[in-house]
C-alpha cells in the first residue's frame, strides 16, 4: 500500500488494522517490520496520500477499492488442524464490509489464499450487504521478505483474478490501471480467478520445492564427498533449470512456504488426489528433515552431547535484512539443542529478545521460564561467542563475514566447532585459524 501510495499521488489510500500498536508504529521512525527502502517510501507518502487508522468502518466507508490483507495461518484447531488455512480473519474482514459498505466496492483479495475463496467471500458480501454490489478480485503478493520494496518497484508480474463478467473484467481493468502507474502493462497478468488464487499456492510450492531438492542433495554430498554448492553451479547453469533459489542451507523458514504447502497439500485432499497431495507434503518433510539433521550434526559432533555446553547461534531471522521469525529453522534447531540441554546464545542483529521467547514458547516443548533460564539473548556476536563450544550460523547477515573470526577463535572453548547453517563464511580461512568447520552439503571437509 505504502508503494501505491508512492507511485499513484492522486489515490488516497488509508490503511486500517485492529492492532492499535502497529497502526501507531507506522507513524513514527520505527516502522513495525523492518524491510530495506521502507521507510523512505512511507515517509514520501504519509500524510500527503498515505494515512494509517484504526477507525476501520470509516475506511471501509471512503474506499471505491478495498484491500484484504489479513493473516491466513495454518489452522491450529477442529476440522484441517495443521494444514488448511484459517480464513477467520477473511471472513470478519468480509462480514464487516457487507454491513458497513453503503456504496459498490470493488474487494480485492491480497492475503494468500485457498484456491474458490473468493467464491465464499462473494457470497458473503451479497447475502450480508444491503444491495451494494461487489466485484472480488483476486491480487495475490509475490514479494519477497528483505527485498520487497525493490520487489514491488520492479514486479517480475503483477496477477489480477476476476469474474469473467462484464462487471469483473471493468474490475481488473480498474486495478490494471492502479499498477500500471509503474508497472509495464504487459508484466500485468489478467485471469480468471481461480487460476490467479492457485497461482500462488503454486508459486510458493514451486519455489520451496527447489530448496527441498537441494537441501536433499546437501546430504547426499556429504555422503559422497561431492559439494553441494559445486553442484548446484554445475546445474544452475543449465538454462532450463537456472541458478536461483539453489542455496544449500539449514531449512526454509518464513510465514508463507510452509503455510500455503500445507493448504495445497489440504486441498488436494479434499479434492481427491491423494498422490498430488502426498507428493507436494514431502517437499514439507524435507525441510523439517533438514533442519532436524543440522541440530543432530552439531549434537553428534560435540562427542554425543551438548548438555550444559553453551552453543552460540547467529541469526534468528528466517533470512537477512528482515525481523521476521516465522517458521525460521533457527526455532526448531534450538529446540533441538535445549532438549538436549544445551545452553543457548543468540545474537540477531534486528530480532529482539522477545520475540525469540515467543516463538520457542509457542512450540510448547517446555515452560516460558524453562525457555529463559536456557536461552540467553545476546546484543552483540562476540558476547554470545565467548566460551562457547560451537557456533551455528543460521541466518545469512552479511556481518557475519566480516566478524573478527580470530578474536573469537580466541575466546572460545577447544575445540572450537563451528556449523555454518548457510555457507556464508570463507571455511578455508577459518580451518587456518584453527576451527573445525561443518557445512552444509560439503562432503570433502573430513
Ligand atoms: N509476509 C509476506 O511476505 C507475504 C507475501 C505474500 C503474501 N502474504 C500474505 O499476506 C497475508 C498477510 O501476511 P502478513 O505477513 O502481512 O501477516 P501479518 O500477520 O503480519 O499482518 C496481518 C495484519 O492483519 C491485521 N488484521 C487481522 N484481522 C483484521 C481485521 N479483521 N481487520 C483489520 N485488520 C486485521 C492484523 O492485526 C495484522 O496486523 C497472508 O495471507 C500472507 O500469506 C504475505
Amino acid at each position: 500500500m505504502a508503494v501505491i501510495a508512492q507511485k499513484c499521488p492522486e489515490i488516497k489510500v488509508n490503511v486500517v488494522d485492529i492492532n492499535p500498536e502497529r497502526i501507531a508504529a507506522w507513524e513514527t521512525d520505527e516502522l513495525p517490520i523492518y524491510e530495506p527502502g521502507l521507510l523512505e517510501v512511507v515517509k514520501e507518502a504519509r500524510g500527503r496520500n498515505l494515512f494509517f487508522s484504526t477507525d476501520i468502518e470509516k475506511g471501509i466507508s471512503e474506499a471505491d477499492m478495498i484491500f484484504i490483507s489479513v493473516n491466513t495461518p495454518t489452522k491450529t484447531y477442529g476440522m484441517g488442524k495443521g494444514r488448511a488455512a484459517d480464513l477467520k480473519y477473511v471472513e470478519l474482514s468480509a462480514r464487516q464490509i457487507a454491513r458497513v459498505a453503503k456504496t459498490n466496492k470493488i474487494v480485492v483479495e491480497k492475503s494468500t489464499l485457498p484456491v474458490r475463496t473468493a467464491q465464499s467471500i462473494k457470497a458473503i458480501l451479497d447475502e450480508t450487504s444491503n444491495g451494494v454490489k461487489f466485484s472480488v478480485l483476486s491480487n495475490p503478493e509475490f514479494l519477497a521478505e528483505g527485498t520487497a520494496v525493490t520487489d514491488l518497484l520492479k514486479p517480475d508480474r503483477v496477477l489480477i483474478g476476476g469474474e469473467q463478467t462484464p462487471e469483473g473484467l471493468a474490475a481488473i481493468e480498474a486495478l490494471t490501471d492502479v499498477y500500471a502507474h509503474w508497472v509495464p502493462r504487459e508484466r500485468i497478468i489478467q485471469t480468471r480467478l481461480w487460476s490467479s488464487e492457485l497461482s500462488k499456492l503454486t508459486a510458493n510450492a514451486f519455489l520451496a520445492q527447489r530448496i527441498s531438492s537441494i537441501n536433499s542433495i546437501s546430504a547426499l554430498c556429504e555422503a559422497t564427498d561431492a559439494d553441494v554448492d559445486e553442484v548446484a553451479h554445475a546445474i544452475g547453469t543449465d538454462s532450463r533449470i537456472g541458478p536461483k533459489f539453489l542455496k544449500s542451507s539449514v531449512g526454509f523458514g518464513g510465514s508463507c512456504f510452509q503455510k500455503d504447502i500445507l493448504n495445497l497439500v489440504y486441498l488436494c485432499e479434499h479434492f481427491g488426489l491423494p498422490e498430488v497431495a502426498a507428493y507436494w507434503d514431502q517437499v514439507i518433510k524435507m525441510n523439517d528433515y533438514q533442519k532436524r539433521r543440522f541440530a543432530q550434526k552439531i549434537i553428534h559432533t560435540l562427542f554425543n552431547t551438548v548438555s550444559d555446553k553453551k552453543i552460540a547461534m547467529l541469526g534468528w531471522a528466517f533470512k537477512k535484512d528482515t525481523n521476521d521469525t516465522r517458521e525460521s529453522a533457527a526455532i526448531y534447531v534450538s529446540d533441538h539443542l535445549l532438549n538436549d540441554h544445551a545452553s543457548v546464545h543468540v545474537y540477531d542483529p534486528q530480532v529482539p529478545a522477545k520475540s525469540m521467547y515467543a516463538d520457542l514458547n509457542y512450540l510448547e516443548t517446555r515452560s516460558p521460564e524453562e525457555n529463559r533460564a536456557m536461552l540467553t539473548v545476546n546484543t552483540n556476536p562476540y558476547d554470545a561467542c565467548k566460551d562457547a563450544h560451537a557456533i551455528a550460523i543460521i541466518t545469512e547477515w552479511d556481518e557475519f563475514k566480516t566478524l573478527d573470526w580470530k578474536r573469537i577463535f580466541g575466546s572460545m572453548k577447544k575445540p572450537a566447532f563451528l556449523f555454518d547453517g548457510r555457507n556464508i563464511l570463507n571455511h578455508e580461512e577459518l580451518r587456518k585459524i584453527g576451527f573445525k568447520v561443518y557445512a552444509i552439503g560439503k562432503g570433502h571437509q573430513g
